[in-house]
């Protein structure tokens, strides 16, 4: 199964960046199932029923977020109705929507997508450890024929500590939440495909997707100053392509995607990619 995995949408540019290539992207890679976390989508803080509906159409089947999920109030009636948009599974019980989902392609085969929230240097919230555990021992590889966690958190360390602690039972797991694409693509010893984080798809010409200026301004002044604006220029797509073996469920090849403005170009397929063989 082919599948990507979309670092955070953040703005109009994100979401325009994947509307112009997703159609594209998903026939020259040959997507079985496309993921995009878009907890920035709706200028640059939480989503809306339109986004949702814009990625729908492009070509992303579902729609993972993290701590900026809530930003838009008004998405919390609708979540619950829609079991494609996924906020973090780790959420204190009560909470609107669903942090998984199974999910059939069109052929039959079954995809199970986690959403989880690290918690170094981020909100207090539930063990993302112990409800990842939960849900892998429920749907095990062999039972679902992939198994896609987005683990949506701050520090490297805590990310990686959760690809290990998956690996050989989660067909891939990638963060999200820095903005920043990692270079650390691996297939882990047991056959888990891993990368640190996605990155955005958003203007890099910015701090983390923000217009710069009252960003750099927060940390010269270290005064609250004026509020942050999402940066709308040209944006470039980051995510990660994974391919995984259709007997095991584990991974074959990870690597990312990189295309549109300023970033270095980087197309998955070739010999750039980490395969497993
Ligand atoms: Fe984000
Ligand atoms: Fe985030």
């Amino acid at each position: 199964m082919r599948l990507l995995l979309c670092g955070d949408v953040v703005g109009r540019s994100g979401r325009a960046v994947l509307v112009e290539h997703m159609p594209r992207l998903r026939r020259e890679l040959a997507l079985d199932f496309v993921v995009a976390n878009g907890e920035n989508a709706a200028h640059g803080f939480g989503i809306t029923d339109k986004n949702c509906e814009e990625l729908y159409a492009c070509g992303v089947d579902v729609i993972t977020t993290g701590n900026h999920v809530w930003d838009r109030r008004e998405i919390i009636p609708y979540i619950g109705g829609d079991p494609r948009l996924l906020r973090p599974v780790n959420f204190p019980p009560g909470a609107p929507g669903a942090g998984h989902g199974l999910f059939a392609l069109a052929d039959g085969r079954k995809i199970l997508v986690i959403n989880a929230m690290a918690r170094l240097f981020m909100d207090a919230i539930d063990d993302p450890f112990a409800a990842v555990d939960r849900l892998l021992g429920q749907h095990p590889l062999g039972a679902v024929n992939a198994i896609l966690v987005d683990f949506h958190g701050e520090a490297t360390s805590e990310k990686m500590s959760m690809g290990h602690f998956c690996d050989g039972r989660a067909s891939a797991v990638v963060g999200t939440h820095s903005h920043v694409p990692t270079a650390d693509a691996q297939i882990l010893p047991k056959g888990t495909a891993y990368m640190t984080d996605a990155g955005m798809c958003g203007d890099y010409d910015s701090v983390i997707g923000m217009q710069k200026e009252a960003a750099i301004a927060r940390f010269v002044r270290k005064m609250p100053g004026e509020r942050l604006q999402v940066a709308d220029g040209e944006a470039a797509l980051c995510a990660a392509f994974i391919e995984t073996d259709e007997r095991t469920g584990l991974a074959r090849r990870i690597a990312p995607l990189r295309l549109g403005a300023r970033l270095q170009a980087h197309w998955p397929l070739g010999e750039a990619a980490t395969e497993r063989v």
